[in-house]
């Protein structure tokens, strides 16, 4: 009895002695270094791959072994904060087989970043434990970077490129395709987050590149995004010469147009004698940087001021157009053909002056438009789907529809144009283009460079 005690006692002596040294170890276990301790036997403990620092990138797999050759005790793995693991599923988990301990790692996380180590259940042994430095590399990233940004005129900007990436890359800038020099510079600066830019103006609009490199000794690479950088103004008119005075006829319509830049894009308002316009008789076509009022004039009220009025947060804008009553112009009275060509005709068009109105609404011009036989069928007949051709005197008073094919039969129409509007359409013609001719034939060749010739000396 008394001899059981006493081995109880020198065992649970030992015992004390190897947690001491234990504890002794596990504050130098931070070096990757196996740890010598006295010894002529073999380590019982290896660690396969066997380098002590191993790098990956996010989302690779990786699986390591930590063999003992005392194939009865237990070893078990640490994670960088000490835990022990010994889960057998998940992302990162331990896979047991005698003689040997795997460390699974089914894709790799950041977090996973650290020293792991594995260590034998046995504390008396020789160098109980090993260590491997687990390194996470990260893709280069732009996160949340917004590819279009906007920024105010005359402040100070910032042009926002959130780099992500392990190790952290290098980042450098391009506007328009030009390198920025931010070494030395007061208009810019690259800080964590972004480019700087001091005073903005309407010269800093445009691309910018923001790149990220780096080059380590195990591997280089590099990443781009594009951002469009827009500066925010007040609105400004697109043309300055205005038509503040239109005209239209009761029956007609006609279109009043508004065409302003801004940014952020300015939102259009129309208002018919300072009141906003009601009814059926017109509709508003928006573009991002305009917007035209369609108006159909079915009553002599419809007449008078029209305002357009752009505004965006940085300011506002307004024009007036004057719409006036004007004479509804007469149609033409002779439309025929003039000369045939393979895939062109030339037009008769004709109209008499108008007598009782002033020269200023006198015509000054026709809007043909025309459609082949089989289109027109298979369209049911409908002219919305018919090609149109404006032409005005100020260009010549030779009519001819070119691009057309050959051995083709077409229905035309024609109105004449003067400042209110467009006269009624023209009785429908038909008229069929010359059937093609061979392509080598000398005489089709002349007749193209003769109708070349005379679209250049108009
Ligand atoms: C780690 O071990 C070395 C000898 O291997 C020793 O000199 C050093 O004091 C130890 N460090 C700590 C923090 O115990
Ligand atoms: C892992 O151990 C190595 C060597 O002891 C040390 O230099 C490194 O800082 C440690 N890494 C971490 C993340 O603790
Ligand atoms: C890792 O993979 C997951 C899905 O498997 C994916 O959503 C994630 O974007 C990947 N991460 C990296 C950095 O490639
Ligand atoms: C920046 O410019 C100043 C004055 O032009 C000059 O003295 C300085 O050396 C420059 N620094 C660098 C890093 O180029
Ligand atoms: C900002 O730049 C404009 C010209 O683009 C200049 O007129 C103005 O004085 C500058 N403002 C400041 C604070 O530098
Ligand atoms: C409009 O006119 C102003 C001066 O009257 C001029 O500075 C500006 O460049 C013009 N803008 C356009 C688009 O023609
Ligand atoms: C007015 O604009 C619309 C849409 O662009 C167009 O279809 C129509 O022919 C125009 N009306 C006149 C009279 O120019
Ligand atoms: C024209 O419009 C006015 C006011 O909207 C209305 O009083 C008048 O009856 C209209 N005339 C015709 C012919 O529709
Ligand atoms: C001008 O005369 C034409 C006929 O030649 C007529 O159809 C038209 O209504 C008249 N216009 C005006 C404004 O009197
Ligand atoms: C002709 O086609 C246009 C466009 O598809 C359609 O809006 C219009 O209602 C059609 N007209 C007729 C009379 O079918
Ligand atoms: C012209 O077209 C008609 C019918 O579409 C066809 O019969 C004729 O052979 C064509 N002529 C030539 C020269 O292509």
């Amino acid at each position: 009895m008394d001899k059981c005690i006493l081995i109880c006692c020198l065992l649970q002596l030992s015992r004390n002695a190897a947690a001491v040294f234990g504890a002794v170890e596990l504050e130098n276990s931070s070096t990757a270094r196996i740890d010598v301790l006295p010894s002529h036997l073999p380590s019982p403990l290896t660690l396969t791959p066997s380098t002590p620092s191993i790098t990956h990138f996010v989302n690779d797999s990786f699986i390591i072994f930590c063999k003992t050759v005392h194939k009865d005790v237990d070893t078990k793995w640490r994670d960088p904060r000490g835990q022990p693991r010994e889960n057998t599923k998940g992302r990162v988990h331990i896979e047991k087989k005698t003689g040997q301990l795997a460390l699974v790692f089914e894709h790799i996380s950041l977090e996973d970043k650290g020293n792991w180590t594995c260590e034998m259940d046995s504390p008396a042994a020789r160098e109980p434990r090993k260590s491997f430095e687990l390194l996470v590399n990260q893709k280069i990233s732009f996160d949340k970077t917004e590819q279009v940004q906007s920024v105010r005129e005359g402040r100070d900007a910032l042009v926002n490129c959130f780099v992500h990436g392990q190790p952290v890359p290098e980042v450098s800038w391009l506007h328009n395709g030009e390198y920025i020099n931010t070494a030395n510079s007061s208009k810019h600066k690259r800080l964590s987050d972004g480019l700087f830019i001091k005073n903005v103006s309407q010269s800093d609009a445009g691309e910018y590149t923001c790149r990220a490199m780096r080059i380590t000794p195990t591997f280089s690479d590099s990443d781009q995004i594009t951002i469009l950088l827009r500066i925010q103004h007040k609105p400004q008119w697109f043309y300055n010469e205005t038509l503040p005075v239109q005209y239209a006829y009761v029956g007609g319509s006609v279109n009043l147009s508004c065409d302003a830049m801004g940014e952020p894009p300015p939102s259009f308002t129309w208002l018919h004698n300072g009141k906003g316009i009601v009814g059926f008789n017109h509709r508003i076509f928006m573009a991002d940087y305009g917007a035209t009022l369609q108006l159909n004039i079915r009553n002599a009220s419809q007449f008078g001021d029209y305002k357009c009025k752009v505004a965006n947060p940085l300011g506002m804008l307004e024009r007036i157009i004057k719409l006036r009553p004007g004479a509804k112009p007469i149609g033409p009275t002779r439309f025929q053909l003039k000369r045939l060509y393979p895939d062109a005709f030339e037009l008769d068009l004709r109209t008499p002056r108008m007598t009782n109105v002033s020269d200023e609404m006198q015509i000054y011009g026709y809007r043909v438009a025309y459609i082949s036989e089989s289109d027109f069928k298979y369209s049911a007949g409908n002219w919305s789907y018919a090609k149109q051709r404006d032409f005005s005197f100020h260009r010549g008073h030779r009519f001819i529809i070119p691009h057309l094919e050959g051995n083709t039969t077409y229905l035309m129409r024609a109105a004449s144009r003067n400042l209110a509007g467009l006269s009624d359409w023209s009785s429908v013609k038909i008229f069929a283009t010359a059937a093609a001719a061979s392509p080598w034939h000398p005489y089709r060749w002349c007749i193209h460079v003769l109708i070349g010739l005379a679209l250049f000396w108009h």
